[in-house]
């Protein structure tokens, strides 16, 4: 067989999708791969339906189709309090994972150091690696995942080309402060600095807080490329739409990386989705009050199960803390919990950089409550007799 490329020899596979397959061979609830048991909003599904006959069933124009660029325009530059062109600052891709991507090749060269906070989402390391960038990790410090601003400081004098700023924070649920977003504005001025962000979380920031676009603060729109998606907004992860938001002069060089890897996001989704854009502000109110009653629920379930952990800003994910039952090895604790407990979780290790993390981070373990309520209150029940069936027959 012909050889595979050195590119791709450093990927492992993906951890969240390995306790996938274990919770499926033990009957495990699975709270370790984050997407919604529920269904998205009617409207939008009548809208899909209804469309199915006419179309649209071809292309649509590559950085997507006008009309919702236009709806997305709108309700963005409402939110982030910015006057947004959809013909020179947006290009819809094939969800966030895409915008990601196509930002990467497009502001960096391989070689170029980037700097990644720690823990982060996976696809980071995997972005890194096929633009060839590579990673400087900052670690965000459990339990408040605050980072060091003189490390920070010492990362950029390493003159990178980027910053990825995952906010709110996928494994953390932390939600930067208006300060820490400052203090990384400054630096990402003084050395110059791309800040290429992943919001996909922007409308879960549970109150009183409330989620900063770094795009909003003075002078960064021309440094970042804002990249987002419907999927986590709209509880539509299978339809892959996600979009950049930034520059005339970079969006045009998204656009051609985009055409390239993609061509385009399916259209009749995009026409479909179009209604959600439109929403009025109440769906994001109701969308946020859902989250936070699924996280009461679910902080009340590690409560009685006796896990400690550090209470989600944002997001749909807490990181629980097994030190006291285990705190060695977080792999085989995730594993021991799926087969014996059923519930599938995530090792927390996995989202952190081990040369950022000292000592290792192997303590935490990662769930996701993006659930119905009554998949929460079944995996509390089985976590309910977690320190007893610890007590008995822990590995
Ligand atoms: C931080 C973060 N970014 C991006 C994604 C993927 O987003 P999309 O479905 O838009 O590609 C996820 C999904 O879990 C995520 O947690």
């Amino acid at each position: 067989m012909p050889v595979t490329s050195n590119r791709t020899a450093d990927f492992t596979e993906s951890v969240i999708r390995r306790m996938t397959r274990i919770a499926l061979e033990h009957g495990a609830i699975n709270l370790s791969q984050g997407f919604p048991d529920f269904d998205p909003p009617a409207e939008l599904t009548a809208a899909l339906a209804q469309l199915a006959p006419s179309g649209p069933h071809q292309y649509a124009i590559t950085w997507g189709a006008a009309n919702f660029r236009e709806a997305l325009a709108r309700k963005q530059s409402r939110l982030m309090g910015m006057e947004l062109d959809p013909e020179r600052h947006i290009t819809v891709t094939c969800g966030s994972t895409e915008a990601m991507m196509a930002a990467m090749m497009s502001a960096v060269n391989p070689g170029d150091k980037v700097i990644v906070f720690s823990p982060f989402y996976e696809n980071y390391g995997a972005d890194a690696i096929l633009s060839g960038a590579r990673p400087l990790y900052v670690p965000l410090v459990p339990p408040d995942f605050g980072f060091d601003r003189e490390l920070l400081r010492r990362a950029f004098e390493e003159r990178p080309r980027a910053l990825i700023l995952c906010n709110p924070s996928n494994p953390s649920g932390k939600v930067f402060s208006r300060e820490e977003l400052e203090y990384i504005a400054a630096l990402a001025e003084e050395f110059d600095t791309w800040v290429i962000t992943d919001e996909v979380y922007e409308h879960i920031v549970y109150r009183p807080l409330e989620h900063i676009y770094f795009a909003s603060l003075p002078g960064m729109a021309e440094r970042t490329i804002s990249c987002s998606s419907l999927s986590k907004t709209y509880s539509i992860t299978g339809w892959r739409l996600g979009y950049t938001i930034a520059g005339e002069r970079v969006t045009n060089i998204i656009r051609k990386v985009h055409d390239f890897l993609t061509v385009g996001a399916a259209a009749p989704l995009m026409e479909a989705a179009v209604t959600a854009l439109n929403f009025p502000d109440s769906y994001y109110e109701e969308l946020l009050s859902s989250y936070t009653k699924k996280r009461d629920v679910f902080l009340r379930c590690l409560d009685t199960a006796g896990l400690r952990y550090t209470i989600p800003q944002g997001a749909y994910y807490v990181l629980a803390d097994i030190s006291e039952l285990n705190g060695k090895d977080d792999t085989r604790f995730c594993e021991w919990l799926a087969k014996e407990v059923k519930v599938a979780a995530v090792p927390g290790s996995s989202f952190f950089h081990s040369a950022a993390a000292s000592p290792p981070v192997n303590n935490l373990i990662r769930f996701h409550f993006a659930k119905k309520e009554a998949t929460l209150l079944a995996a509390g029940e089985r976590l309910a007799d977690l320190q007893s069936i610890w007590n008995k027959r822990g590995y």
